[in-house]
This record gives structure tokens, C-alpha cells and sequence, in this order.
């Protein structure tokens, strides 16, 4: 049967699931749609939008939230991180006839299994990094001893991001890859991926599909390093802009080409595919190759891809689900975005949290920022504290590049609390073009 949606014209209530500056970005811009009523975020964070309420429901459990879709006449769930969708949450929610924005676990396998999307694309042929993966430490060791390096070794699972190296030396890759069967990611780790290393910048094309249809999103780039000049630890990303000057008409052409022959290889080997597909790319000399593919909005890119959506939000996530997405046009705002992430110190290793933020209302009130909530919590008496690593997006939209990178540091600068670190060059390898990145 299918799912029953309520007629057009019609409030409809919505059940975001996520806690993260993605989610936060997801329920203001489904607060602005004409047709949406009230927004239950579970579990949300210290940020709010008009009709949001944080609710205490476990995301990973079909039965409560089902229950609770079902007790507040839930006209949509829209799912915001990957463990969710890997968790096949999103196939219960259909079983249960209620509409659901994101893929199924089959679906989610293109994320939750880097074997899976590596041979995914093998048998597409979509551009991807060579590899070879391993369940055994000794063939593994054998395969690494033929390379050269550099090399990257991934776990195959889900690793909150922490599951990749890019190793500098062969004994790096040696001891990356016996950490990963040390049982040091749990399942996640029982098989090891080993990849070319592959260089040039990095972009994300996010697209929309009804399983059949794809519907693009406007380009970001992130950085995903703690550090300037893209040094340091890897992050889940501290800084994203959107769109990106430095990918050519030609390389957009192919991205696009490559994300609609996923969808249609997906269709072909009846995977029922319905959400959001994220290619993250690498613009290599050979041309835009594909590293990795995520089943879910991108963190940070959503807070700068929403700003520039000016198609209801709610509409596109409702025809990903029923289908006919082909009906709809995405329309973009022609200004920039940037946002710069504000995060705690320490992060990504070990933070204090509880920290009091401030300056928070004076950095709102500037004129097309926008700050989204990433780890943020209210306290019993209202006070807004740190509760993650990264705690805020500043995001400004500006006519220019540079009139929305100064919009964004001009809020960062207003905002403080004890520890808070972010960078200062977001972006500024796109204005100095695509020779920045040789
Ligand atoms: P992934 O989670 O697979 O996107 O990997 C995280 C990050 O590791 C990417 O954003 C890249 O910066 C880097 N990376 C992953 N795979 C490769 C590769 N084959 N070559 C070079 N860098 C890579
Ligand atoms: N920004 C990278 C990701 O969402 O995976």
C-alpha cells in the first residue's frame, strides 16, 4: 500500500531525526515551508525555529518511532544521519505507511559499506580510485607490499569519520591497517579497503532522488582539516562554501553524469533508493573521480546548500518519496554562502563541554547571517552551553564570495565561549583558483 499523503494546501506535522548543525540547518528550512506545522526534532540541540520542538525519541528504534509518528499524526520523517538509515529505519517507517525522506538499508549500504560502493562502482563504471579490500591481516600485507605509497586504508563500516588514513609510508599503512582488524571499530573494522591515494581539491555534489530521478544540488566544499592551511586531524568538517568557482562547466558535466548513473545502477539492481545521494569528489588531472558516497545530507555542506535553496524544502523531500520529482525545478539563490564552524577546544580529540556561549543574539542580528546549532544545549534555567565538538555553523549569504566569507567572520568574531576555536581561511584557497590546490 502506499504511503497517505495529506491533500495539497494542508499542515502536516514532521519528525526530523538528528542532533547535529545538518539538522538544525534541516528544521529551519522545513520551518519556512508554507506547509509545514509543527517540527519534532529528536533529539535537536540547543537551536530552534519557529513550530520546533525537541522530542526524546530513539532514533534507532522503529517501534517508538513509528509510535510517536503515529501518536502526533507524523505527515513526514525525514532522517538526517547515517546510522538511522544504515539501521534500516527508513524501511520501517514505509512499512508503516508513513512518508520517510532517505534511503532504506539496502540503499544505505552505499555509505555503510565502503566494499559495497567500491564494487558498486566497479560495475558501473563510475571513476573511482583503484582498491583492493581484505578480510585477513596477511592478505592484506601482501597486497600492501606490492604498492607504493601513498596509500589510504578505510574500514569498511560505519567509523563517525575516523575510519579512514591516508598514510605518508608503507609502515604507516601497515599500522593502519592492523588498528583497523584490532577490533577497534567493532564490525566496522572486519574488513579493510585499500585505495590509490588520489589528489587534487575535493567537492560534493548532493543530488535528490525518487529512486529514478535526480535533481542536483548546488556544489559546497568542505574542509575537512582542524587546522589553516589544511593541516592537522582529520574533522567531520570545519568550514563549507557554496557554489565553488573552481569546478570547470566540463567537471560539473561529468559529476552530474556520475551521480545519474548511480541512481540508475542502483534502480537496475532494485535497490529502492529515495532521499539524498552525496558524491563526494576528487578533481583529479584524469578528471572528477568519485571517493566516497553518502546515503544523507552533508555536515557542514547543508548549511550552506539550504540558504541558497528557494524551492520548499518540504515539497522536494515529499516528491523523493512519492515519486515525480521530475515535476519539480530546484531554484538557487544567486548569492554566496559561507559558513565557518565553531568548535570547542580540543576537537577532534578530547573537549570540555558545558561551556556558556555567548554574543550568540548579536551575531544573529547582522544582516544575512544565519547561525545554526550544532553541539548546543539548553540548560534547566535557558542557558545556552557547549555539549559537542563542533558547537556552531556561522553561515552568512553575500553577493560576493568575499562579501560572504566577511559576513561570516564578522559574526564568528561576536560569538565566544571558553575554548572556542575555528579557522581563518575558509575559502581561501577558491579565490586564489584552481593553481592553489597543485
Ligand atoms: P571518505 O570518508 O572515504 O570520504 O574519506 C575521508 C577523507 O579521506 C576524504 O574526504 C579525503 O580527504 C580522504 N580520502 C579518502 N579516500 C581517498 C583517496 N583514495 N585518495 C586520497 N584521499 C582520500
Ligand atoms: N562533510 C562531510 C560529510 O558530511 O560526510
Amino acid at each position: 500500500m502506499m504511503a497517505s499523503y495529506p491533500a495539497k494546501g494542508r499542515f502536516m506535522n514532521i519528525l526530523v531525526l538528528g542532533s547535529g548543525g545538518r539538522e538544525h540547518a534541516l528544521v529551519v528550512s522545513l520551518a519556512a515551508s508554507e506547509r509545514s506545522e509543527t517540527i519534532f526534532v529528536a533529539p535537536g540541540n540547543g537551536g530552534s525555529a519557529p513550530g520546533a520542538q525537541n522530542v526524546n525519541v530513539d532514533m534507532l528504534d522503529p517501534a517508538a518511532v513509528i509510535r510517536f509518528a503515529r501518536e502526533q499524526e507524523v505527515g513526514l520523517v525525514v532522517i538526517g544521519p547515517e546510522a538511522p538509515l544504515v539501521a534500516g529505519i527508513a524501511d520501517a517507517v514505509r512499512e508503516a505507511q508513513i512518508p520517510c525522506f532517505g534511503p532504506g538499508a539496502s540503499g544505505a549500504r552505499m555509505e555503510g559499506s565502503k566494499r559495497f560502493s567500491k564494487e558498486f562502482m566497479q560495475r558501473h563504471n563510475i571513476p573511482t580510485a583503484t582498491f583492493a579490500s581484505f578480510e585477513r591481516i596477511p592478505d592484506a600485507l601482501a597486497y600492501l607490499s606490492g604498492l607504493q605509497a601513498p596509500v589510504v586504508i578505510k574500514a569498511d563500516g560505519l567509523a563517525a569519520g575516523k575510519g579512514v588514513v591516508v598514510a605518508q609510508t608503507l609502515d604507516e599503512a601497515h599500522a593502519a591497517i592492523l588498528d583497523c582488524f584490532s577490533g577497534r571499530f567493532g564490525a566496522a573494522g572486519a574488513t579493510v579497503v585499500i585505495e590509490e591515494c588520489m589528489t587534487g581539491p575535493e567537492c560534493s555534489l548532493l543530488v535528490f532522488t525518487d529512486g529514478e530521478r535526480v535533481l542536483p544540488m548546488a556544489p559546497a566544499q568542505d574542509h575537512k582539516r582542524a587546522g589553516e592551511g589544511d593541516l592537522g586531524p582529520n574533522t567531520g568538517g570545519m568550514g563549507v562554501y557554496s557554489p565553488v568557482p573552481i569546478i570547470t562547466a566540463a567537471e560539473y558535466q561529468q559529476m552530474l553524469r556520475y551521480m545519474e548513473l548511480t541512481v540508475a545502477g542502483l534502480l537496475s539492481e532494485g535497490i529502492d533508493y529515495r532521499g539524498v545521494l552525496y558524491g563526494g569528489f576528487m578533481l583529479t588531472s584524469e578528471g572528477p573521480k568519485v571517493l566516497e558516497f553518502n546515503a544523507r545530507f552533508g555536515d557542514p555542506e547543508t548549511q550552506v546548500i539550504l540558504p541558497r535553496l528557494k524551492t520548499d524544502l518540504l515539497e522536494v523531500m515529499l516528491a523523493t518519496d512519492r515519486g515525480g520529482l521530475g515535476a519539480l525545478e530546484l531554484e538557487w539563490e544567486e548569492r554566496w554562502a559561507l559558513s565557518v564552524v565553531l568548535a570547542s577546544g580540543g576537537y577532534p580529540g578530547a573537549y570540555e563541554k558545558g561551556r556558556p556561549i555567548k554574543g550568540l543574539a548579536a551575531a544573529e542580528a547582522l544582516e544575512d547571517v544565519l547561525v545554526y546549532h550544532a553541539g548546543t544545549r539548553r540548560t534547566a534555567d535557558g542557558l545556552l552551553v557547549t555539549a559537542g565538538g563542533r558547537v556552531l555553523n556561522v553561515t552568512a549569504l553575500g553577493a560576493t564570495f568575499e562579501q560572504a566569507r566577511d559576513r561570516a567572520y564578522e559574526a564568528v568574531e561576536l560569538i565566544d565561549f571558553e575554548g572556542a576555536f575555528y579557522r581563518r581561511d575558509i575559502g581561501a584557497r577558491a579565490l586564489l583558483g584552481r593553481g592553489a590546490w597543485a
